[in-house]
């Protein structure tokens, strides 16, 4: 039985850098909600309430108040703050008390599941093989990769990214595992970057003749480490939201014209699929973006955002042409062919 899941809120989000300097990237919101919060949704679907959270150096109060304010009454949650990000093993090591003898859960704080994990949750209640979840991608090197049986996705082998890979299946961040894998953990190396590798653990497990499930995940997936990947997933999750509330987007903009703050007589245009926030106050000639999102207390005037999120309280942009943007509180960013450019802070 599986009654435990760790969350691991720890890293560094150098790839978004400096957006994420004094805000973890785990807290970013999707469709207006926080990454993390996506996840203990995944987990609570589940019926697992016993939670542990893994914090990191970066913004460690702001994590624990947001978990505690929105989650305490539904879960019993135990905070362990990892410090410097030392790797997936070591985080998973943290948790090593919380863990006990049981089965157990691992979710790394910043992938988005269109699907979820419940169905991969039930299988491993019934065999408690340990189970890891895959995905394919065009750029495998990106990730851990797996190389599996096609016929009963027996886990052969494993790899963290390789700079060759013979495999296109990315590992996604959600483990199953057996208390089997806190010894291997015990005895990793640090890895090339550094790191104590959940990936090394798994594969030496495999190596001494464990056996492991790899399950290819239906839907979409996204591991939100870098500005392209934030946006594509606020899109996916926008796409989502609107999708299971029935909103189609006129109803939402018609609803929208009709917000006392909002004032119908300025010449606005948002586009997306959309999704606003209280009291976000888009004033003349903003267009806005392909997908939006937005937040709570944002004042855009005169502004061409594009391909947007945004974020929190009390922002206020005047006359700027922001690209694929995602802005949050005073800092706002440009990608452009593919590097981050930080223009300004307000
Ligand atoms: O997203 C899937 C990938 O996640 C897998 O394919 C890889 O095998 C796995 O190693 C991991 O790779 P990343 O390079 O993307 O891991 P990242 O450093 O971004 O950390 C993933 C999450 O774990 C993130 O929410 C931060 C958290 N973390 C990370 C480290 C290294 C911690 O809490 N503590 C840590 O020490």
């Amino acid at each position: 039985m599986v009654t435990k899941a760790i969350i691991l809120s720890g890293g560094e989000g150098t790839r978004l850098s400096p957006l994420t300097q004094k805000f973890p990237k785990q807290l970013i919101p999707l469709a207006n909600i926080p990454i993390i919060d996506l996840v203990i949704e995944d987990i609570l679907e589940c019926g697992i309430t016993e939670i542990c959270i893994i914090l990191g150096n970066n913004s460690p109060k702001l994590v624990k108040d947001h978990i505690n304010e929105k989650f305490s009454s539904g879960a019993n949650l135990t905070f362990i703050k990892q410090g410097d990000a030392l790797g997936i093993a070591h985080a998973v090591l943290c948790a090593k008390e919380f863990i006990g003898t049981d089965s157990f859960l691992v979710y790394l704080g910043d992938n988005v599941l269109e699907n979820g994990i419940y169905e991969y949750y039930l299988e491993f209640q019934t065999h408690n093989v340990p189970t890891i979840l895959l995905s394919p991608v065009e750029n495998p090197e990106a990730y851990g990769i797996a190389i599996i049986d096609p016929d009963d996705g027996s886990v052969f082998h494993l790899e963290e990214k390789p700079p060759k890979s013979n495999s296109n299946l990315a590992i996604v961040g959600v483990y199953l595992l057996t208390p089997a894998i806190i010894q291997y953990m015990e005895n990793l190396e640090p890895s090339h970057r550094n790191e104590l590798e959940i990936t090394d653990a798994l594969e030496n497990m495999i190596m001494d003749g464990g056996t492991m499930k790899g399950r290819i995940i239906k839907g979409w997936w996204k591991d939100t480490g870098t500005l392209k990947e934030v946006l594509d997933a606020n899109k996916k999750i926008i796409d989502k939201e609107l999708g299971k509330n029935n909103i189609d987007r006129d109803g939402l903009e018609g609803h929208l014209k009709n917000r006392t703050e909002y004032s119908p007589t300025m010449n606005d245009l948002f586009r997306g699929p959309l999704i606003i926030g209280d009291t976000t106050i888009p004033l003349g000639n903003s267009i806005i973006g392909p997908y939006v999102s937005l937040g709570n207390e944002i004042m855009i005037d005169n502004c061409n955002i594009s391909n947007s999120v945004l974020s929190g309280k009390e922002i206020l942009i005047k006359g700027m042409t922001i690209k694929n943007s995602f802005i949050k509180d005073k800092i706002w960013v440009e990608l452009k062919e593919n590097e981050l450019f930080v223009h300004s802070s307000m």
